[in-house]
């Protein structure tokens, strides 16, 4: 088995970022200048995610790929993580965009696509009632406040590791490795009171209500989830099929139906956050894996990259939201004035119909199998202490030699040092990785030869490392 040698990986970066640098003047001088009137440098503080010190401007996108201001071409495996999974100039998704764009964007009026929407959201996902978004953030704010009101609960149940979106109280999994208390036997919590993040509160020698907060637990432990069910104040658990976010975990076979029949058994609703996990095929795996959500949700790549998400409620939720409806608007299910524009449902439309289709994802999945086969070939070839995981047409590889069950073993096998110098080593060699981890998703435009370039480039990056063959 080889060993990492930690000086070797140092050296490594060091000359990484070197070229990094060196290579991107145009970039590097762009971001230079926006330090002057943009927060953190950044038009969105997540893109000072990337590694190199500053990231590439990009000056234009086509199918899989794109090109930098100082004239390099990626590879594109991150795809706006997954905002950008159609790839960046789907055919039909345009066509439709350009022909709406010319007859008005916006009405605070229905437009016929929007039916057609909605009935193919049903087929698809099984839940019979919809409302659109602009981001998969405000359809789970909506999921929260729609659980909310029909169970008349508040407190909510993450996945330590999760992520959700700008919600604050589903932040708390990413940002906190602090477990429900009762669910951990440890005294230290955290929990979001209107909005605002509390934490350690025991250490402040403040109780934390069990009227209020986010209990945060592990991932496929049962116990804990029954314990913190059992409490009966629960008013939702939100939940992706399998976690992305810190890195891919798969659930424990049976995980689901057990999640199911405890949600139903202490009168919590199950949400089912399908946003990236779209990536395991047309009907996500809500369908395929039975998961029988009452409210669904799901953003990002719908409408082929034009802002536009979905949240789909059940038969039985929408009974319970009529209970509460007041006048003609149904407060909790929100939205916003933009949301369910005429450019979002006529994107969308075009996307569901002709990109985000069985044949689409035949193509995606197969390519990332290959991916897979040969990097997990080469991480056994070479004994590196590695392993590669796929989900559909997303696939992962980890710096430990087993999957984590859950967020806190997804953590403790974070490298940082190996993940800064995967993508730098990628991006140099003109492909990009989806940070802050080593995930890819393969775009419809992808071909099998860019797959060998992206096996090639990691092969090499494995001998730069590795001892010798095992
Ligand atoms: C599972 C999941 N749900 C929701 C979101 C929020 O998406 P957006 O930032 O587009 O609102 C994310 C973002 O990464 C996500 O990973």
């Amino acid at each position: 088995m080889t060993t990492i040698e930690r000086t070797k990986v140092k050296e490594l970066i060091k000359r990484e970022e070197q070229r990094y640098a060196d290579e991107r003047p145009r970039s590097r001088a762009l971001a230079d200048q926006a330090q002057s009137s943009l927060i953190f440098g950044v038009p969105m503080a997540g893109m000072n995610e990337w590694a190199g010190g500053f990231p590439i401007y990009v000056e234009s996108g086509n199918g899989a790929y794109l090109t930098d201001v100082d004239g390099h071409h990626y590879l594109d495996l991150c795809l706006g993580d997954t905002g950008g999974m159609c790839g960046h100039t789907p055919p039909a998704t345009i066509e439709a965009v350009v022909k709406q764009v010319s007859k008005g964007m916006t009405f605070w009026l229905p437009t016929e696509d929007s039916i057609w929407v909605g009935k193919e959201l049903t087929r698809r996902f099984g839940l019979p009632y919809w409302q659109v978004y602009l981001r998969a953030s405000d359809a789970n704010i909506a999921a929260l406040s729609v659980a909310r009101d029909v169970t008349q609960r508040y407190p909510i149940i993450v996945f330590n590791g999760s992520y959700h979106g700008h919600v604050p109280e589903s932040r708390l999994g990413l940002m906190n490795d602090k477990i429900w208390p009762e669910a951990r036997g440890e005294h230290d919590t955290v929990e979001v009171r209107d909005g605002v993040v509390w934490r350690g509160l025991h250490a402040q020698g403040i109780e934390p209500t069990r009227t209020t907060g986010t209990r945060v637990i592990d991932f496929n432990d049962l116990d804990a989830l029954e314990k913190a069910l059992s409490t009966k104040d629960i008013a939702c658990v939100l939940c992706e099929p399998a976690m992305t976010n810190v890195g891919i975990i798969m659930p424990d076979p049976g995980y689901h139906e057990e999640l199911r029949r405890l949600t139903r058994k202490y009168g919590t609703l199950l949400i089912i956050d399908e946003t990236h996990t779209i990536c395991g095929g047309p009907c996500g795996y809500t369908k395929p894996w039975n998961l029988e959500p009452d409210i669904f949700t799901l953003g990002k790549p719908v409408a082929g990259g034009v802002p536009t998400a979905f949240m789909g409620i059940s038969a039985d939720v929408e009974k319970e939201l009529q209970r509460h409806r007041v006048g003609k608007a149904l407060k909790s299910i929100g939205g916003g004035t933009l949301s369910g524009n005429a450019l979002s449902m006529a994107a969308a439309k075009a996307t569901l119909e002709h990109v985000l289709t069985e044949k689409t994802y035949e193509h995606t999945i197969s390519l990332c199998k290959k991916l897979v086969d040969g990097v997990d070939g080469m991480i056994k070839a070479n004994g590196m202490p590695w392993h590669v995981l796929r989900l559909g047409c997303r696939a992962e590889w980890r710096w430990s030699k087993t999957p984590p069950r859950n967020g806190k073993e997804a953590r403790a096998a974070f490298d940082m040092d190996l993940h800064e110098l995967v993508h730098l080593y990628f991006m140099n060699r003109g492909i990009l990785l989806t940070p802050p981890h080593s995930m890819v998703l393969i775009p419809p435009e992808c071909t099998a030869k860019d797959i060998d370039h992206h096996n090639n480039v990691f092969g090499e990056f494995v001998s730069e490392l590795s001892n010798g063959p095992d």
